[in-house]
């Protein structure tokens, strides 16, 4: 089993946030006075999983980034710039890892409730079975919809909602974004390139609350989530 120095976090925060529609870039809208990305890097961090901790930011904020106070945190990097997609800023992360990483771990800074005990728990499954997410069984029965049209009721205690972190085998995701490009797809998350690759991928069940923080409500439920763990 490979030792922590050889597991990696990239945090992704290069994105806008249009869908909440707050004046500041979604990373940097805090939730009970702290940023997003510093809570998401704060869970990592905590979760003792990582030798490096990697966040992808936009260029244009990386002067907020430096208004941060995350000095404490071990192993965290100067930030990477992202690109026009999630899949480009991940990319983009992956291309700045060292030699020595041997697993890389992508969280969504938009996810920032995150769980220390869950990182480590899907990190671990990580480590035994090449790669493994976060996820939470579906509470809705769920369609799959054409046109309008319901073609598919899939059987719901099969349907899980993915989360992050993923976490995979460096080797396999690089593999995959290969294989993905040559054919020209790309994914909507990161498991589903592994799941392409014909490798298998371990779902692990969320312990806590763990939403992505798309539109405004979310941030008033993420702020009560966060006073009741409080
Ligand atoms: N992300 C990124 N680079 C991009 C697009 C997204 O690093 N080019 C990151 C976001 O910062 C976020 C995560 O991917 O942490 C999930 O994306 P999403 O929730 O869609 O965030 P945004 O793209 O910022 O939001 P929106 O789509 O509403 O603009
Ligand atoms: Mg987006």
């Amino acid at each position: 089993m490979p030792a922590p120095s050889s597991v990696a976090a990239l945090i992704l925060a290069a994105g806008r946030g249009e869908r909440l529609g707050h004046a500041l870039p979604k990373a940097f809208v805090p939730i009970a006075g702290v940023t997003m990305i510093e809570h998401s890097i704060r869970a990592l961090s905590a979760s003792g999983s990582f030798g490096l901790i990697v966040p992808v930011l936009a260029v244009c904020d990386f002067t907020r980034w430096k208004d941060l106070r995350l000095e404490s945190i071990e192993g965290l990097t100067e930030p990477v710039e992202g690109g026009a997609e999630r899949q480009d800023s991940m990319q983009a992360g992956l291309g700045q890892l060292p030699e020595q990483i041997e697993f890389v771990a992508v969280h969504d800074a938009a996810r920032p409730l995150v769980a220390p005990e869950d990182v480590r728990a899907v990190v671990s499954a990580a480590r035994k079975a090449g790669a493994a997410i976060l996820g939470k069984r579906v509470r809705d029965t769920i369609k799959r919809v054409v046109d309008g049209l319901i073609v598919e009721t899939p059987a719901r205690d099969e349907c899980w909602a993915a989360q992050t972190p993923q976490v995979m085998r460096r080797d396999w995701l690089c593999e995959a974004l290969a294989a993905a490009g040559w054919a020209g797809r790309s994914g909507t998350d990161d498991a589903q390139l592994i799941e392409w690759l014909g490798q298998p991928v371990q779902i692990v069940e969320a312990s806590f609350a763990n939403p992505k923080i798309t539109r405004p409500e979310d941030l008033v439920l993420a702020e009560a989530l966060l006073a009741e763990r409080a």
